[in-house]
C-alpha cells in the first residue's frame, strides 16, 4: 500500500475520501451541532500533511445515509465549520457534489487550500449496486483530482464510488488514519501479544458471529457482557427475565460455547448483572447473580462482581480489543460496567484496541482519558468486518 508521504503533492490536486459521519443534534437555533468531533480529529494528521506540502486538498465524505436525496439535516456544512476551526485554516464549502458549485470551489483552490463537497450521498450513484452507476460519479470526482487519498477507515468496508471507483481511476495512496489503522487490526490478527483479550459487548450477538467464530481461532479469552450475554446465559440454561435474548441465535451460541471449550478458549460471562423493571434510568434496579434473573427483570448492565471478574481477567493481558459497550451507558444507572471495563483496558500494559462506534462513544462520554489506550478505531463496521477475517474492498483497492 502507497502512502501519503511517497505522493509527490506540491501544487497537484489530492481528493482525500474521509469518514465524517459524525453525531449531530439540533441546536435549538434551526442549525445542527456536532456532539462528537472524533472522527474530523482523526483526519487532522493527513489533511495537515497534505496542506504543508503545497497540495490542493478537496474532501469527500458522506453523513448519515441519505439514499440519494438532498436531505439538508444530513448536510455536511456543519463539519466544514468544524474542521476549520480545528485546521485554523478556511474550508470551502460546495453546495453539491461534483456540481457547478464543486467545480468553482476546486478551481478557486490554492496550494494548501481546503475544501470540502457536499455529502457524497446525496448522490445516489455513490451507493448504487450498479457497478457503472458508481463509475460514472467516480469519473467526476476523479476529473477534479490529480491523485486519490483513502482516510476514511470508517467507510474502507464499504464497495461505494468514493470509496473503492475512484481509487480505479487515480494514482491512490492510503491516508495517515486508514495506515495507522490497518497496522493496529493486522497485528491483533496475525501477530497479538499474549494472553491475548478481546472484550465484546453490544446489544445484539448476531452482529458479532462473524468476529466470534474467526477470533475464537486466535484468542485466549473472551468475555463477553453487553445485551448480547444474555443469549450466551440463555445457551447455558439460565432464565434471563425480560432481558434482551436472541430466541433464533441460542443454538449458534451453545455451538460457540463449545467450540471456545474445545479450543481452550477462556469464556468469560457475567457473574451477576444490573437488571431493572424498565429501560429507563428512573426505573427501580437491583444488582442480582445470573442465576437469580426474575421474569419481568431486564438486565441493563453487568454487575460489581462482574467487573472485578472482567478487570481481574484482563490485568495481565498484553493485546485487548474491546468492542461494544458492557450496557446501557447513556443512562447513569447502568454505565458502571462500560466504565469499569474501559478503566481495566486503560490499565493494562500491552496494546489495547477500542472498536469504533459505540466503545468509541462510550470513552469519550464517560470522560475516560483517550491517551490510556493504544488506538480507539475510528471504524465501526469496518472494525468488525476487519476482524472477522475479511477482505476490505477499499483496502483491496490500494493493494492493487
Ligand atoms: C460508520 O458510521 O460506521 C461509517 O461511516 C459507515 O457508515 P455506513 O454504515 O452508513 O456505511
Amino acid at each position: 500500500m502507497h502512502t501519503i508521504d511517497d505522493l509527490d503533492v506540491a501544487g497537484r490536486r489530492v481528493l482525500v475520501r474521509a469518514d465524517f459521519n459524525v453525531p449531530l443534534e439540533d441546536a435549538g437555533d434551526g442549525t445542527r451541532r456536532i456532539t462528537d468531533d472524533g472522527r474530523i480529529r482523526a483526519a487532522l494528521p493527513t489533511i495537515e500533511s497534505l496542506r504543508s506540502r503545497g497540495a490542493r486538498v478537496i474532501l469527500c465524505a458522506h453523513l448519515g445515509r441519505p439514499k440519494g436525496e438532498a436531505k439538508p439535516e444530513l448536510s455536511l456544512a456543519p463539519v466544514a465549520a468544524r474542521l476549520s476551526e480545528l485546521l485554523g485554516a478556511p474550508v470551502a464549502f460546495a453546495a453539491d457534489v461534483t456540481g457547478t458549485s464543486a467545480a468553482a470551489t476546486v478551481a478557486g483552490l490554492a496550494d494548501g487550500d481546503v475544501a470540502l463537497l457536499e455529502n457524497v450521498r446525496y448522490d445516489a450513484r455513490e451507493t448504487s449496486k450498479d457497478a457503472a452507476e458508481r463509475g460514472a460519479l467516480a469519473a467526476e470526482l476523479a476529473a477534479f483530482a490529480d491523485v486519490f487519498v483513502s482516510d476514511g477507515f470508517g467507510v474502507v468496508h464499504r464497495e461505494q464510488a468514493s470509496v473503492t471507483d475512484v481509487a480505479r481511476l487515480l494514482p491512490h495512496a492510503a491516508g495517515r488514519l486508514v495506515l495507522s489503522e490497518v497496522e493496529v487490526f493486522r497485528k491483533v490478527l496475525g501477530d497479538p501479544d499474549r494472553p491475548y483479550a478481546v472484550v465484546l459487548g453490544g446489544s445484539k450477538v448476531s452482529d458479532k458471529l462473524g468476529v466470534i467464530e474467526n477470533l475464537l481461532g486466535s484468542v485466549d479469552r473472551l468475555l463477553v457482557g453487553g445485551g448480547m450475554c444474555f443469549t450466551f446465559l440463555a445457551a447455558l440454561g439460565k432464565g434471563v427475565g425480560s432481558s434482551l435474548l436472541e430466541v433464533d441465535q441460542v443454538e449458534t451460541v451453545r455451538g460457540l460455547i463449545a467450540t471456545a471449550e474445545r479450543r481452550g478458549v477462556e469464556l468469560v460471562l457475567p457473574v451477576d448483572v444490573i437488571v431493572a423493571t424498565a429501560f429507563s434510568a428512573d426505573a427501580e434496579h437491583k444488582d442480582v447473580s445470573v442465576d437469580d434473573i426474575e421474569d419481568g427483570w431486564m438486565g441493563l448492565d453487568i454487575g460489581p462482581n462482574s467487573r472485578a471478574l472482567f478487570a481481574d481477567r484482563l490485568a495481565d493481558a498484553r493485546t485487548v480489543v474491546w468492542n461494544g459497550p458492557m450496557g446501557v451507558f447513556e443512562l447513569a444507572p447502568y454505565a458502571e460496567g462500560t466504565r469499569a471495563v474501559a478503566e481495566a483496558i486503560t490499565r493494562v500494559d500491552g496494546l489495547t484496541v477500542v472498536g469504533g462506534g459505540d466503545s468509541a462513544a462510550a470513552v469519550r462520554l464517560l470522560g475516560i482519558d483517550e491517551s490510556g489506550f493504544s488506538h480507539i478505531s475510528t471504524g465501526g463496521g469496518a472494525s468488525l468486518e476487519f476482524l472477522e477475517g475479511r477482505t476490505l474492498p477499499g483496502i483491496a483497492v490500494l493493494e492493487d
